[in-house]
């Protein structure tokens, strides 16, 4: 099995080798003048299982473009499966069509992994698992959020509330909440599909005092959590974090959710970013191995 590490996850790339007691493939990356990009394998990979580590977060269409040359030369260049490591996967959010004439933009993203024969794809929290039950073997979904959780437990936290911000993440803090031993609640949010801004129903939650941490899959412009945390603050929270999987952090998200009193925010390196504390590279080499085995 050969590892090789993407323009876009090159750090993740190399502790996966790392782990796996193998020495990333060779590459070479550049830019031409006009922005187009230059990838070549500095080594052979003929007859191998390659692993190509690549994120499609921002930005996103370049990375995919990376990820589909990165896929086709390595089979190209003779090798025997492509498993494709892409934690962070692009346009998961436009996986139906809310209005009239709107792009399935992940249907398109899927036809074209598909078209470079990518055998395998390893994932992490993809935002709408259910979409996946109908690829079947085709992808593995790892979830981040006992690592999240794990990696809370040096806060002390009082309390220990994990709270969802929406009903879309009950799963996640039904895990979170058992590793840190505390209780755990959810808001109900909803999105206007054309003006993007969100709205949420008020509810009680038995916060007063506590420590909460607020899980989610991703953070993009911050408007869920800044949400999540006015309300929290009404009820009398005492510490409040933030851990996601996916740290988009787009524009001055991060600073905006300081300014609103989150403590820490706290982000796996399945997008790299300045709060990527927490590494996914255990989890994908371990399903790296049971694919092996
Ligand atoms: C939505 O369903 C997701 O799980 C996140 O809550 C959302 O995408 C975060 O976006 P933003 O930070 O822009 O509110």
């Amino acid at each position: 099995m050969k590892i090789v590490p993407g323009p876009a996850s090159t750090d993740l790339g190399l502790k996966i080798s790392q782990l796996l007691g193998t020495k990333p493939v060779l590459m070479e990356y550049k830019r031409f003048p006009d922005g187009e990009f230059y990838i070549r394998f500095a080594e052979e990979v003929k007859g191998e299982d390659v692993v190509i580590v690549q994120t499609t977060g921002p930005p996103q269409d370049s990375n995919l473009l990376q990820l589909l040359l990165l896929t086709d030369t390595a089979k190209d260049l003779g090798a025997k499966s492509i498993i494709a490591v892409v934690p962070y996967v692009a346009y998961g959010r436009q996986e139906k069509r809310y209005m009239p004439g709107e792009t399935v933009s992940f249907d398109t993203v899927l036809k074209l992994i598909r078209s470079v024969d990518v055998d395998y794809i390893i994932t992490v929290n993809f935002h709408s698992p259910d979409m996946l039950e109908s690829l079947g073997k085709y992808f593995t979904n790892l979830s981040a959020m006992p690592s999240l959780a794990n990696y809370m437990l040096r806060y002390k936290l009082n309390g220990a509330f994990s709270l969802a911000p929406d009903d879309g993440a009950i799963e996640f803090v039904k895990v979170t909440s058992k590793i840190l031993k505390g209780d755990y609640g959810w808001l109900e949010k909803k999105r206007d599909r054309v003006t993007g801004g969100i709205s949420v129903e008020l509810k009680a939650l038995n916060v007063k005092g506590k420590d909460v941490v607020i899980f989610d899959d991703m953070i993009s412009s911050g408007s869920t959590m800044i949400t999540a945390v006015k309300i929290l603050k009404e009820q009398g929270a005492r510490r409040i974090y933030a851990a996601c999987v996916h740290p988009l952090l787009v524009g001055d998200a991060k600073e905006k959710l300081m300014r609103e009193g989150i403590l820490e925010i706290i982000g796996t390196d399945s997008v790299p970013s300045s709060v990527s504390v927490v590494s996914v590279a255990p989890l994908v080499a371990e399903a790296l191995k049971r694919w092996r085995a």
